[in-house]
């Protein structure tokens, strides 16, 4: 029996850091609201000559050598984004011609928000499992700062900049590496957490920029009472259906929105918080970019090792949501 595993892991946060102490001169905010209210104190943001692709690129570049993976192995590239360079083509396309991954290699762009990364971790798992593909790229990049209103305190407070990556490949072992992957998907919320314009329902037009529809608007009271409902669920449906209970999880990598959510999902599920991953206090929200940031760096912090079970959570715009189990 065959598995897939994550060979290598990298990330990359752009060098600007953005503390709360600078937003509250922006806005009408303060530190201490901010901490109380989400656990974030900075964030990290991309420069004006840096764009989705350029913090992908870095990422990724850090998990092949992880790796030891040539560019010209990778036979599929799949990257994560709600903030890519252009509209078209896909952020995919920019960073297979820069790395040097073959031509040959399919590329594309995944759109499920904060999901998106285990999106492409589920897809990347079933087409290496079936020998479609050897050797999978997938990264979680975001620019969020270039859609975030500057000018609106219930959002800008939130969102910060970075990419991370990993390389999945088959091994002849069983029971090792994704031993579980779950994804869904609920419509119905879509107007909860959006960009209302710049796509074909709006096209850009001076009324939509005088509108600032171009950035992210978002209910917050109403996604994080979801938030906290879906997380709890998919992550009991994922023990479960692996009869495996809360305590032989050695670590929960959850997306990194708000500390409360976390703090909450610990408790319903039995969890002490000190198994949880936990960097949203330097990075803020960082979307597709947000689990694969966190799990490199748990990696190179020592936080998992071999044998262990690894529990990620994702909840995002859409309403999309998603968890995995890995033992590495
Ligand atoms: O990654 C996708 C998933 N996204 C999320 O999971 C985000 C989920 N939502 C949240 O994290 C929280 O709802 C927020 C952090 C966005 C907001 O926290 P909250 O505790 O839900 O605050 P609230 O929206 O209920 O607002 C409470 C008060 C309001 O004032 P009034 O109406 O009570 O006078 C807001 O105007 O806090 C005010 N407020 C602020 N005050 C200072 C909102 N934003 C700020 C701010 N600084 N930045």
């Amino acid at each position: 029996m065959a598995s897939v595993v994550i060979t290598g892991v990298g990330s990359y946060a752009p060098n600007k850091i953005l503390t709360n102490s600078d937003l509250s001169k922006i806005v009408d905010t303060t530190d201490q609201w901010i901490c109380e209210r989400t656990g974030i104190k900075e964030r990290h943001i991309a420069g004006d000559d840096e764009a989705c692709s350029d913090l992908a690129i870095k990422a990724a570049i850090a998990a092949l050598a992880d790796a030891n993976v040539k560019p010209g192995e990778i036979d599929l590239l799949i990257v994560a984004t709600c903030s890519g360079d252009m509209p078209l083509p896909s952020t995919a396309c920019l960073v297979q011609h820069r790395l040097g991954i073959p031509a040959h290699a399919t590329s594309f762009d995944i759109a499920a928000a904060c999901s998106g990364f285990l999106y492409a971790m589920e897809i990347a798992y079933g087409q290496i499992l079936t020998n479609r593909y050897k050797c999978a790229l997938i990264i979680g990049a975001e620019k969020l700062s270039a859609l975030t209103d500057w000018t609106d305190r219930t959002t800008c407070v939130l969102f910060g900049d970075g990419a991370g990556a990993a390389v999945l490949r088959k091994v002849d072992q069983s029971g090792i590496g994704i031993i579980g992957s779950d994804l869904g998907a609920d419509g119905q919320f879509v107007d909860k957490l959006c960009v209302p314009a710049g796509g074909s329902r709006k096209p850009a037009s001076a009324q939509t920029v005088a509108d600032r529809a171009h950035f992210i608007r978002m209910n917050g009271r109403e996604v994080f009472k979801s938030a906290v409902r879906v997380m709890d669920q998919v992550a009991r449906e994922m023990l479960e259906q692996h009869h495996l209970t809360a305590d032989q999880i050695d670590l929960v990598i959850p997306h990194q929105a708000n500390r409360r959510i976390i703090e909450s999902l610990s408790q319903s599920l039995k969890i002490p918080l000190d198994r949880f991953y936990i960097n949203l206090d330097r990075y803020g929200n960082t979307s597709a970019a947000s689990i694969p940031i966190a799990l490199a760096e748990a990696r190179r912090f020592g936080r998992i090792k071999p044998g262990q079970i690894t529990l990620l959570i994702a909840f995002g715009a859409g309403l999309t949501y998603g968890s995995a189990l890995i033992r590495w």
